[in-house]
């Protein structure tokens, strides 16, 4: 081969390793991304998501409540930021559990805001214009916020792309279900619940009444509401809500295993777990001088970006104050070496970041996940977890005072920050490559578990097993019938009645 040649063949080859550094790559990809709840504690977590399929050099289409301020010029948003307004103006969820409301209750009023900004934000112009559009507009994956706000999913089946959920914190049954993760009430029970762990025989009917309850009266009310959005928005032709909840190519859920959310999941669903944590940034220098200063460490409280300081009721404020003012230690905000305690409210991002500190916890659960969390915290032996509801001075002050004293509660958490910083990419990494995995493959139906499909007494063999209870009460019945027809015969037998009669002389 002359030199002329080999370099052709030596170009035509460097093409090809371009080629396929390119596909391998799946750089360049064009994204949609829709998270449509109104909460910090989400969209934080998907903005983090975001910003690292930014830093991949993939366009990305984001449909959020809480925009990113960047120059990228390859993120497109639409500002959805009004639907914040929504949730303050019509619910206070703090503020009803402390008046003890019933959960159902809470979950329906829940619901019914859920769907006032579910219509807003799908009637906002920049929506209405993608769908008008939706000929004109390329994508190559839709990654949606995956809980059961079905009419966002139409927008995988409008552009006929691979459509990825991703949650926040742990996702609800149904989604699992969907998938064929293992959704056991009795063993994970809906995260609505106040228990967690080793459920009572009572709590076990709860957890069951309740899964049959959302699965059959309380879900389909809102996928009915949720069609009707959906003909609205898409037309006629348009899947309705459980084949657009049924359409998900892969599930990624925001729950790191070590932290106690254990559960058998199929290949099409991965936990991921501590998505927004970032590496500590140095803090401004005078609270960093406040900080150094402390002579007996701070405790930094917080309760999370979702209760307003306004819901917490007097009652509960003045028991804050004198648990507090008790103490030592000075209260305030942050992490630093002097950082004692967290006192949380048990929100799962709280959790993670404590966790990622070291900073041992006191958990003062109010709602939705947060009585699980304290659950797992306690677990862990990472600290202490009282009820808002059980709420008393004396009782915050000694389990404030017990998990900063007890070294157990420190030595823990460091342990379980190590074990979950050991893994071989970042999550953030991992929701990236799988992101990418998807769209080279378009969807992941080659890990599909088929079973998922099933009716669910053709899963559990219950009709299996009501066969072979039916033919062995058959049996039973059919041999108990025999003996007595047997004893008859012998008692009408002359021989054998005179014997009896003899011996019982
Ligand atoms: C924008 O995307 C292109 C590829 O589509 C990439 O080359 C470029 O670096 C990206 N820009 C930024 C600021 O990431
Ligand atoms: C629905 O689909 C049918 C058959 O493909 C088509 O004829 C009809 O025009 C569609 N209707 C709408 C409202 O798009």
């Amino acid at each position: 081969m002359g030199t002329a040649t080999l370099r052709v063949v030596s170009l035509i080859a460097t093409v090809f390793v371009l080629m396929a550094f390119v596909v391998e790559n799946g750089s360049g990809s064009r994204i949609l991304a829709i998270f449509p709840s109104p909460a910090n504690s989400h969209q934080i977590v998907f903005r983090a998501i975001v910003k690292g399929l930014l830093e991949r050099g993939h366009h990305v289409t984001m449909m959020g409540t809480d925009p990113i301020e960047t120059d990228n010029p390859n993120i497109t948003q639409i500002d959805w930021s009004f639907a914040h307004k929504i949730i303050v103006e019509n619910i206070d969820v703090a503020k009803l559990r402390q008046e003890n409301c019933k959960t159902l209750t809470i979950s329906k009023q829940l619901l019914h805001v859920t769907e006032m900004f579910v219509r807003a934000e799908m009637n906002h112009p920049d929506v209405q214009q993608l769908i008008r559009n939706a000929g004109d507009e390329q994508f190559d994956v839709l990654i949606v916020e995956y809980f059961q706000m079905t009419p966002f999913f139409a927008f995988a089946e409008l552009f006929n792309v691979p459509m990825i959920g991703v949650t926040s914190i742990d996702s609800i049954s149904q989604a699992h279900e969907v998938v064929g993760n293992v959704v056991n009430p009795v063993i994970h029970p809906e995260i609505s619940h106040k228990f967690s762990v080793n459920l009572n025989f009572f709590q076990r009917i709860d957890a069951l009444l309740t899964k049959i309850f959302i699965d059959h009266i309380l879900f389909p009310g809102e996928f009915a509401k949720y069609d009707e959005i959906i003909e609205q928005n898409f037309g006629s032709n348009m899947s309705k809500s459980y084949e657009l909840m049924n359409r998900v190519d892969f599930l990624m859920t925001n729950v790191e295993p070590a932290m106690g959310f254990i559960r058998p999941i199929v290949p099409q669903a991965i936990q991921l777990g501590f998505l927004h944590i970032e590496p500590p940034k140095p803090l401004p220098t005078d609270l960093q001088q406040y900080l150094d200063r402390s002579r007996h460490g701070v405790i930094y409280f917080s309760l999370g970006t979702l209760i307003r300081s306004s819901s917490v009721n007097a009652k509960n404020t003045k028991i804050f104050l004198d648990a507090f003012k008790s103490l030592k230690y000075d209260q305030d905000l942050l992490a630093h070496s002097n950082v004692k305690l967290f006192v949380t409210q048990g929100g799962q991002q709280s959790m993670e970041e404590a966790v990622d500190r070291h900073v041992p916890m006191v958990v003062i659960p109010f709602n939705f996940d947060q009585f699980g969390n304290g659950d797992k915290v306690v677990e862990r032996g990472i600290g202490k977890s009282i009820w808002m509801e059980r709420l008393t001075t004396d009782g915050l002050r000694q389990a404030i005072l017990e998990v900063i004293e007890n070294k157990k509660y420190k030595r823990n958490i460091e342990r379980l920050g190590k074990l979950i910083r050991d893994q071989p990419m970042r999550p953030v990494d991992k929701a990236v490559w799988w992101t990418e995995y998807v769209i080279r493959h378009q969807g992941a139906s080659h890990y599909r578990y088929k079973p998922a499909q099933m009716p669910a007494w053709q899963y559990h063999y219950y009709d299996v097993v009501a066969f072979l209870l039916a033919v062995t009460a058959l049996l039973i019945a059919a041999l108990g019938y025999a003996v007595r027809r047997f004893y008859r015969f012998l008692a009408g037998h002359r021989w054998f009645s005179t014997q009896v009669k003899q011996k019982a002389l």
